[in-house]
């Protein structure tokens, strides 16, 4: 997730408000910025790695002439955070400026053959295959206007993209475009804005005009026409007037970023399923072919692992053990060696129990595989292959997005080394493949539909002094997370543990009244046995919250309360859907008790210390 913003003035020079612009931005990403502004035919380009405020502080970025322009904050996804990637990138001449927020699917078979026909590149971006794709299609096509010719480029884009181009050829005008990036744009009194969200124009003008995904728009510092690209026909949409504070702006109205990032889960999940394949089937032939595989990580990432432990057996027959990276030293730090693969999962690529056991399994020789959120956090640069999860910062302190985005990498690493290792059917692969490119909307459904079940649900639990949280399968991580979650931003007690360990011990501690939440998907073997272990707390006074499919009526018949998923969703993909009503659950219990859920006490969102 990366931050775009463009502004036409009528007079006065664009930069400076480009650049406070972007710092309203920042959120959507920090690891490098840049500004491009046109004056006299020229254009003129600051840019570099690093956040706002040291960029500005090296190149001063206000210092640009030209009252158009446009700006970028970025997030890398394709390419390290280095000054050759920032955006904005041109073209060959130099005369055509991009920035985008989004992923360009197929950028590699048009980068090379943009290459073919004499384009050459800079940056390892997916974005920098657009200003060429622009050049290329005037270049093809003499009479087309700058505006026919970004309209001609944009089409052949698969995947998404909030953009805006500027040319020093046509001056008086910025050219945006959006698929399922957001793009909004401000209509001023003697200027024109474009933005990811409106947070960038807030502080100039609150007149709003939201753009779809399909449309195209012409800004000039007289004001903007809106265009669909299918068929170039004219849209007319007037600005509305929006009555956010900027503080609300930034949560683009979500009353907390815990809730606004529960809800970006779907949009997260299209983009893991827009990964580069290349990565994947690297990372999935190290898998293949290694001895022995650790999955190492800490708290929400940990339960990923473990979740992943599941799919990878159950779909490839790969053992792989799941580690605490706190006690990966104690426990294997005098066997892991040359032959041993760990793949280190981290959102922020950062905590130091994760870097602490990386390094202990690199001084012994073995491969160091990454999964991370920060592309050119440590832990990408001590990797021998990593991979973005794509989920776009996460600012609430609470794991959420980042959680399902682990998920469906590493369930897409699980159904290359499927592949690799022809253990599952054909049939089954493309099942499997097509419950995962619906994952998307499923969510969307679950929070569509459920959300305000389980708000009630906090309520009405809201006094209980402990839960359990039970599951079975692969669906005992997901139990672990649902547990983590209301214990760290609700602050209330509670235990989790596979559901079949209850007689073990646990089940000492029912008595009437006891709040048990059972993830309960119908897929799987471990239907029939949950209920028994259901039927074991109810017959001591447990009251029973269970997640079910809907229309799972055995098991509602046997619960005081349920949440319902979409049926039809294979077990090894359950942890996805079923975890959702447990975030919630915990977001809203959370402010049953009167705190607030993205800045739990005594938590940092990434824990750089033993
Ligand atoms: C999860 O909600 C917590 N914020 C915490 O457990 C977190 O998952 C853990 O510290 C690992 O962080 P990482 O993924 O950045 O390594």
């Amino acid at each position: 997730m990366c931050g775009i913003f463009g502004c036409i003035l009528k007079n006065g020079n664009a930069a400076p408000i480009i650049h406070t612009s972007l710092k309203c931005l920042e959120y959507r990403g920090y690891d490098s910025v840049g500004i491009a502004t046109l004056n006299n035919g020229q254009v003129n380009i600051k840019k570099d790695q690093g956040k706002i405020d040291d960029v500005h502080h090296i190149l001063n970025l206000d210092d640009l002439p030209g009252s158009v322009g446009v700006g970028h904050t970025r997030w890398a996804t394709h390419g390290a955070p280095l000054k050759v990637n920032a955006h904005p990138h041109v073209d060959c001449s130099g005369q055509i400026v991009v920035v985008h927020n989004g992923i360009v699917e197929n950028y590699a078979e048009l980068k090379e053959s943009l290459e073919n026909l004499g384009h050459t590149f800079v940056s390892r971006t997916d974005t920098e295959v657009i200003p060429h794709l622009i050049e290329e299609t005037q270049k093809k096509n003499p009479s087309f206007t700058f505006t026919e010719a970004v309209l001609e480029a944009v089409k052949k884009l698969a995947g998404s993209y909030a953009l805006a181009v500027i040319s020093a050829n046509e001056p008086d005008k910025i050219i945006c475009a959006r698929n399922e990036s957001p793009l909004v744009i401000g209509v001023g009194e003697d200027a024109l804005y474009c933005a990811s969200d409106l947070t960038a124009f807030l502080p100039m003008t609150n007149k709003a005009v939201m753009i779809n995904d399909g449309e195209l728009v012409i800004l000039t510092s007289g004001g903007y026409e809106i265009r669909r690209i299918a068929d170039f026909a004219v849209v007319v949409r007037e600005p509305k007037v929006i009555d956010w504070t900027p503080e609300m702006a930034v949560k683009q109205g979500y009353p907390h970023f815990m809730l606004k990032e529960i809800h970006e889960q779907p949009a997260t999940l299209r983009n893991t399923l827009r990964m580069q394949g290349h990565y994947l089937d690297l990372i999935s032939t190290f898998l293949d072919r290694a001895n022995e595989v650790f999955l190492v990580a800490c708290g929400t990432s940990y339960h990923a692992c473990l979740a992943a432990s599941y799919m990878f057996s159950k779909l490839a027959f790969l053992p792989s053990y799941p580690v605490y990276a706190s006690e990966f030293v104690e426990q294997h730090g005098k066997s892991v060696n040359i032959d041993s693969t760990i793949l280190a999962v981290s959102q922020s690529g950062e905590t130091a129990d994760m870097l602490g056991a990386v390094t202990c399994s690199q001084q012994r020789a073995a491969t160091i595989l990454g999964l991370t959120n920060a592309i050119g956090s440590t832990l990408t640069r001590v990797s021998r292959v990593y991979i973005g999860q794509q989920s776009g910062p996460e600012i609430g302190v609470a794991a959420t997005k980042t959680f399902t985005s682990q998920l469906s990498v590493l369930a897409q690493l699980a159904f290359r080394l499927s592949n690799k290792r022809g253990k599952i059917s054909q049939d089954e692969m493309d099942y499997l493949a097509e419950k995962m490119e619906h994952l998307p909307q499923t969510v969307e459904a679950i929070i569509l539909t459920q959300e305000e079940k389980v708000k009630q649900l906090a309520k009405k639990y809201r006094d209980a002094k402990i839960f359990f949280f039970l599951g079975r399968g692969i669906n005992t991580a997901t139990a672990y997370e649902g547990r983590l979650k209301l214990m760290e931003i609700a602050y209330v007690p509670s235990i989790a543990f596979p559901a079949g360990e209850s007689k073990h011990g646990p089940i000492s501690l029912i008595e009437p009244g006891f709040p048990v939440i059972f993830i309960c998907p119908k897929d799987g073997v471990t239907h029939k046995t949950l209920i028994g272990n259901i039927m074991e707390m109810k017959a001591r006074g447990a009251s029973i919250i269970s997640i079910i499919e809907e229309g799972d009526e055995e098991v509602k018949a046997l619960s005081d309360d349920y949440v319902e998923v979409p049926k039809g969703i294979p077990e090894v993909l359950s942890p996805i859907p079923f975890v959702i009503p447990l975030q919630l659950f915990a977001y809203y219990m959370a402010l049953e008790k009167g705190v607030n859920p993205d800045m739990p006490r005594n938590l940092a969102k990434s824990v750089t210390v033993k």
